[in-house]
């Protein structure tokens, strides 16, 4: 509660253009925010000045404008191995996002990793981007992909997991917090078991990053996702941190300009890190405003930003838990601030589109998460999710909203 006084939520709702609108006539209630964050005017200044001033191709001009380019894009690479805790600059590779860096894993380290018989772990809960990858490598490999069970909770059977770890195992990948049940895994404990049986780890940092302090290297982690829209940041930028070992004896991703060191006609070298893996020229953009996304974090601090979002999630649930017809999906001990419900008798996708009817943005659906829907026996959720520009006065207006449409449905 000391943190709510210490944040000014209003001042930072006016650093967010966006959200000063009416839809339907209503004033815009934002509740989607694990779906993508909105973007602060320093973040959207960033990317017009870059265009307006700078525009150059980097790391291959002599010119001024591309000097200035190659040199904001490279100070992002320095604030992101500040945002998690990496060691070298040169761990931090530049994606299009959580999807594309898992992908990049699975598809290099993974194909040398996993042979014929051996098995890769994800748990129950994953989104389909850490999921479908890796069945495609169990496919291409004849290896098998094991599931980590959930308890009706939604959090992880650490006992389960650790009965599924044997020496066959070669990797093991999970979300650090879910975007279905909001769930927080321990990641330190599952990475430290990994490791002893000698799998590496790769970590879905799409929904913790904007949230939960993040530190790779003392977490000893091995790869570690996520990207720039789920932290104010714009879409098409994300983040694959690889541990420096690791990405030094992976193969390239993709092949192209960037990531050579010298090309013949009988074959090339590659690049050093991180260009190896950063093929074609980069989204220059997007990359020099994402800096100014961990700026906006690191000024108000990731422990005002949890304070603040708890104190939403704690409220939120309070309110929907006074409804007899919503339950809850998703209510482990440890959880960011995502709410996802169902109410009895009523289609999630309807209420979604009342709600709309009131300003109200959320997220309905399977949230590619089916596997997990299927597990929870549910086609789908509504889910209200909180971030930092939130406020207790706009969880009254989906309680309120709630209220009006759960009575037309039924
Ligand atoms: N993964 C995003 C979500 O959960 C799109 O909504």
């Amino acid at each position: 509660m000391q943190q709510m006084e210490v944040i000014d939520i209003k001042a930072i709702r006016e650093q967010f253009p966006v959200l000063h609108q009416q839809v339907h006539g209503k004033p815009l209630v934002y509740l989607d925010n694990a779906a993508t964050t909105q973007k602060p005017a320093s973040v959207i200044e960033a990317l017009v000045a870059y265009y307006k001033n700078d525009n150059a191709n980097i790391h291959r001009g002599i010119h001024t404008l591309a000097e200035r380019a190659t040199m904001a894009f490279e100070t992002t690479r320095d604030e992101v191995r500040q945002f998690i805790g990496a060691r070298h600059r040169e761990e931090v590779i530049f994606t299009r996002g959580t999807t594309e860096g898992i992908n990049l894993i699975a598809a290099t380290i993974g194909k040398q990793r996993v042979r014929k018989g051996d098995e890769i772990l994800v748990s129950a809960m994953e989104h389909h981007s850490n999921m479908v990858p890796w069945q495609m490598l169990a496919t291409e490999k004849e290896a098998t992909l094991k599931i980590i069970p959930i308890n009706e909770a939604g959090e992880l059977d650490i006992q389960a997991f650790h009965s599924l770890l044997s020496e066959k195992t070669k990797i093991v990948s999970v979300v650090h917090a879910s975007n279905a049940l909001g769930t927080v895994n321990p990641i330190q404990h599952i990475t430290e078991a990994a490791h002893q049986v000698g799998a590496i780890v790769v970590v879905d940092g799409a929904q913790s990053a904007s949230h939960l302090d993040i530190n790779v290297e003392e977490w000893k982690l091995d790869f570690f996702v996520f990207s720039g829209h789920k932290i104010y940041g714009p879409t098409g930028i994300g983040v694959m941190y690889g541990r420096k070992e690791l990405l030094l004896e992976m193969p390239p991703y993709m092949g192209g300009g960037e990531m050579i060191g010298e090309v013949r006609y009988d074959g090339f070298t590659t690049n050093e890190l991180p260009y190896k893996f950063e093929a074609g020229t980069p989204n220059i953009a997007d990359t020099i405003a994402l800096a100014e996304s961990i700026r906006f974090i690191n000024k108000i601090g990731k422990e005002s930003i949890r304070a603040h979002e708890d104190d939403l999630l704690q409220y939120a649930t309070e309110r929907l838990l006074q409804f007899p017809e919503i339950k809850l999906i998703g209510t482990a001990k440890n959880k960011v601030s995502i709410c996802s419900f169902i109410v009895e008798g009523v289609h999630h996708q309807d209420l979604g589109i009342l709600l709309d009817q009131a300003g109200i943005a959320i997220r309905t659906g399977h949230h590619c998460t089916m596997p997990l829907m299927h597990r929870m026996g549910l086609k789908g959720t509504s889910r209200a999710s909180f971030a930092i520009y939130n406020t207790r006065e706009e969880i009254d207006a989906l309680e309120l909203a709630l209220k009006k449409s759960i009575k037309m449905l039924k």
